[in-house]
């Protein structure tokens, strides 16, 4: 076995010695969206520093923390803090969430995000499901020597979220009356937010919001074969003719008022797994 596949197999024995349950999805809660993880029946609870070799977290908003219980009656492992790059972490361990919950048998991947919206139809506390990617990390998880016990070398993304989930969002959404936006989401390295001309940028390169994370675990989840859900919360909306700046406290805030949108959707998905 290669490094990085011990090192996933050590982890998930530790959390198996907890709960010895397979879950049916791993889900990665972004910044100021961990309080999702409240809707879940908690059998077990484990901080990062208990999992070998999973690095501990350092973002503002973000636990370090895996919940493993129900949710909506299905088995799921929440991952309440994740690893950014621009926190120095390497984009491998960006993606040990997406591969702990391959290991432990889940098949689905939810993330979600903290987004800033770039396509001027977006407001602040909107969500959007994302149904493409562009990786503007200059870096990929699957850099180096390839595990073809994980996945295959070159990794086919031409369409990295599942588009049924996509639906079954869209669906949930209606249902409950508010909007969900489709669209594509921009990662780029951060901390810094973007500058006016980055926003227009973003813009033409055809991304309807832009973030710091995701990216990483979503390439990692394909490379599994895992079906993958994104979802962004619009937090701010950048503009490249009306500067208003961004600050991360801001950011959080308004994460938690699109919360309750959020959690109907991950509940609603999780809840059509169990068929
Ligand atoms: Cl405006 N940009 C980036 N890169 N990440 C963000 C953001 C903006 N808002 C929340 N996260």
């Amino acid at each position: 076995m290669q490094e990085v596949a011990k090192q996933i197999a050590a982890a998930a024995d530790a959390v198996r010695q907890r709960w010895d349950i397979t879950p049916r999805a791993g889900i990665v809660l972004g910044s100021g969206l961990a309080d999702l993880a409240e809707k879940i029946d908690v059998d077990q609870s484990l901080d990062y520093t208990e999992i070998p070799h999973f690095p501990r977290t350092t973002a503002l908003g973000h636990k370090g923390r895996l919940v493993c219980g129900h949710l909506a009656d299905v088995p799921v492992v929440a991952f309440q803090g994740r690893f950014h790059l621009y926190e120095g972490y390497t984009a491998q361990q960006a993606a040990q969430p997406t591969r702990l919950s391959r290991a432990l048998g889940a098949d689905t991947l939810i993330v979600s995000n903290a987004a800033g919206g770039v396509n001027p139809r977006y407001k602040v506390g909107d969500v959007m499901v994302i149904d493409d990617q562009i990786n503007l990390l200059f870096n990929n998880p699957l850099i180096g020597v390839n595990d073809d016990d994980l996945g295959p070398r070159f990794p086919d993304m031409s369409a990295p979220y599942d588009l049924d989930l996509q639906e079954t969002a869209t669906k949930i959404a209606r249902q409950h009356n508010f909007p969900l936006h489709r669209g594509v989401y921009l990662a780029m390295l951060g901390p810094t937010y973007e500058t006016r001309a980055e926003y227009r940028m973003a813009r033409y390169l055809g991304a309807d919001v832009v973030g710091m994370s995701t990216v990483p675990e979503v390439i990692a989840a394909r490379h599994a074969d895992m079906r993958v859900l994104g979802l962004s919360t619009i937090t701010n909306v950048g503009s490249p003719d009306a500067p208003n700046g961004t600050s991360g406290h801001d950011v959080i805030a308004a994460a938690k008022l699109a919360t309750d949108k959020l959690t109907k959707i991950v509940q609603g998905v999780v809840a059509t797994l169990s068929d």
